[in-house]
């Protein structure tokens, strides 16, 4: 038996928060009856799980891509102001896949999409700490107490954001161009942090993430992500392929040798 949320979430109906979601807008139905709370288990092989009135199966194959998100498209499925969706870009395939985060209207870079519901929740929890790269090209004063302000953390929304790496990778016309790397993933937060030290972003492109490059992937382009990226990626958060443990824990404090 398994959770409903993780059932659908596996299914690649949304990820397990997208799921519960569905279920408290009263759209799934578990053997001819509406569940709107949360708790209900089901067994995937006997049970007839439906949404939107549309059956749903465990999905074995899972699809993992890499696009180069162009500015001018939103991260969601759709949007109410008629704008494109990342997903306009990826139209050539048919499976049915979400973008793992946000990226900004305004924002360029990698962003990936899967229909792998428990690796989203997972790269997508802020427990995971997932390190994200963007280069930004910013106007305003950028001095040595700049970066240390930025690299130790800056209020932004009431919350001091967590140590950052940045550096200094060279000048342009629109101003200085910084790498920084955070291990968060709040709204606008790179815009709102240099904002904070009294600078504007003008150019923001995320390069790397979760240890994924994005290359030479040109804009606007998607591409697989190869099986060593897709075994990467799962294996995040576990120490030589089983799950983390806490090494001082039960052991009167000693550590596991
Ligand atoms: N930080 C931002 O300000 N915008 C993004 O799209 C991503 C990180």
């Amino acid at each position: 038996m398994v959770r409903l949320q993780k059932f659908l979430a596996s299914c690649g109906v949304a990820s397990r928060r997208g799921a519960e979601d569905i279920i408290k807008q009263g759209r799934v139905w578990v053997n001819g009856e509406k569940v709107t709370q949360m708790g209900v288990t089901v067994d995937e092989d006997y049970d007839e799980v439906k949404v939107d009135g549309e059956v749903v199966r465990t999905e074995n194959k899972k699809m993992y891509i890499m696009l180069n998100k162009p500015v001018g498209f939103v991260t969601t499925v759709s949007d109410d102001k008629g704008r494109p969706t990342v997903l306009d870009l990826v139209s050539d395939i048919s499976m049915r896949i979400y973008p793992v985060g946000r990226l900004d209207y305004d924002t360029e870079g990698l962003l990936l999409l899967t229909n792998d519901g428990d690796l989203t929740y997972k790269l997508t929890h802020p427990k995971s700490e997932i390190p994200k790269t963007y280069v930004a090209e910013v106007t305003g004063n950028i001095n040595m107490e700049t970066l240390e302000k930025l690299r130790r953390g800056v209020v932004i929304d009431g919350v001091k954001t967590s140590p950052a790496t940045v550096e200094v990778v060279g000048a342009t016309r629109l101003g200085t161009k910084l790498e920084i790397t955070i291990h968060e993933g709040r709204n606008r937060q790179v815009r709102k942090m240099f904002e904070e030290c009294g600078c504007i972003v003008k150019h923001l492109e995320r390069i790397r993430e979760a240890g994924l490059n994005l290359g030479h992937l040109p804009r606007g382009k998607w591409r697989k992500l190869s099986e060593s990226e897709v075994n990467m990626l799962k294996n995040i958060g576990k120490v030589n392929n089983k799950p983390r443990y806490n090494k001082y824990k039960n052991r009167g404090g000693k550590k596991y040798e």
